[in-house]
């Protein structure tokens, strides 16, 4: 096994004891994250639900059926891409995660898994991730559409899976900014060969 992705795991096995935030508690798995340890691009989306605590892995519930077939549609397969979320571990009734909760999550887990996976691309999923990743206060829409720097890296900010599965009008900026998305993606790792 390769440094970067023993370490990955390792930093895993540590997150699943994690008691740094009341979400601890009512959790039956912590949803560390999951994709190849040298993946070009990472996904970051908002918390576990009911289906992801329950399995321990993200995006597996109806959310994230609807959200992988949209990915590989739009050319992005999701065993390329290093899939996580803000907060780690299932806000009861999943209501938002809380500031407090996004902070401890943050600097215990999140703000580690980037610099060891060192992704060149982040594609931030809806307003909890922005705060998570941008310190973002207004509002999503403000943000959408651009690419943002972040230490070295760029973001790229767009609506959470939920609401493009909910809404048809979001669905198709969504599925807009994922192509998007992968046009850069190909672009960086062109550039990088
Ligand atoms: N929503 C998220 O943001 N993450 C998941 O893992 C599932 C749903």
């Amino acid at each position: 096994m390769r440094k970067r992705e023993l370490q990955l795991k390792t930093l895993a096995e540590k997150a699943q004891g994690c008691s740094r935030c009341p979400l601890h508690r009512g959790r039956t798995h912590v949803v560390y994250g999951e994709g190849p340890a040298a993946a070009s691009a990472m996904l970051v989306g908002e918390a576990p639900g009911r289906a992801e605590d329950e399995g321990g892995r993200p995006f597996i519930g109806r959310t994230g059926s609807f959200f992988r077939k949209m990915l590989a549609s739009c050319d992005l397969p999701s065993e390329e891409l290093y899939i996580t979320s803000a907060v780690k571990c299932r806000p009861p009734g999943n209501r938002d995660p809380k500031k407090d909760e996004l902070t401890a999550c943050r600097s215990a887990w999140l703000e580690k898994q980037i610099e060891l996976i060192d992704p060149p691309l982040i594609l931030v999923l809806g307003k909890c991730a922005a705060v998570q990743m941008l310190d973002w206060r207004g509002s999503l829409k403000e943000l959408r559409g651009g690419f943002h720097s972040r230490q070295g890296r760029w973001l790229q900010v767009t609506y959470h899976p939920t609401a493009a599965m909910r809404f048809p009008k979001i669905r198709e900026d969504f599925r807009k900014d994922l192509q998007r998305f992968g046009r850069n993606l190909a672009h960086s790792q062109n550039s990088n060969r």
